[in-house]
């Protein structure tokens, strides 16, 4: 399975997926691109230390659906099945959804569906949550809303500020992005409506 990845920023979910594929913890998984729409991402220099082909495709004025066009052609070319969305910052338009039913990810510091959008770890922060977390999703054509994945709750303690609940969530990101991966990929899982769920008899 050909996986691209797309960023935004620093790549440390990125970096991740990266090192469970290049340790063999995904089986049949190959990271073919990682894709930024910013030049200056600093997770494009993490990939290539780490060998991984990179291509930035920045939006530079033009229309969503032109620059999602873009994305998928260089998705397309390198025969990606898999997309995961790693810290990129902008919304996929209907077409890019379509081109990858069911096969685009995402990952967003909440436990879904609570605290969509921007500045998750703040919000749930601020709203007083005693768990906050991280969640794993399909994409579909509805922000942070698609089918879910993996989840995993964090606690947040009494002397946390919002920076610190965000630190201690990353921490469980990158090993929740990793299983979530590898769920999709392994074939393991189906989903039922909206529920991703372990085949029967395995
Ligand atoms: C993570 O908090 C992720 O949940 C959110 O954007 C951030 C990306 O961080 N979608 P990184 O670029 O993977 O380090």
């Amino acid at each position: 399975m050909n996986i691209g990845i797309l960023i935004s920023g620093r790549g440390s979910n990125m970096a991740a997926i990266a090192e469970a594929v290049r340790d063999g913890r995904i089986p049949g998984a190959r990271i073919a691109v990682v894709i930024s729409d910013k030049a200056e991402a600093p997770g494009l220099a993490k990939a290539r230390s780490m060998g991984i082909e990179t291509a930035v495709v920045e939006r530079r004025g033009r229309k969503r659906i032109e620059h999602d066009a873009e994305i998928v052609a260089e998705l397309k070319r390198r025969s990606v099945g898999l997309v995961c969305l790693a810290g990129y910052m902008r919304l996929l338009s209907a077409d890019f959804v379509r081109a990858f039913p069911e096969r685009i990810l995402n990952i967003h510091p909440s436990l879904l569906p609570a605290f969509k959008g921007l500045d998750a770890q703040r919000q749930a922060f601020e709203y007083g949550v005693k768990l906050a977390g991280c969640t794993v999703h399909f994409v579909d054509e509805e922000l942070d809303h698609g089918a879910i994945i993996c989840q995993k709750a964090v606690p947040v303690l009494d002397d946390d500020s919002a920076e610190s609940v965000a630190a201690r969530i990353l921490a469980e990101e990158h090993a929740l992005y990793v299983e979530a991966v590898r769920r999709v990929v392994s074939d393991e899982y189906f989903l039922e409506g909206r529920r991703f769920r372990r085949r029967p008899g395995l």
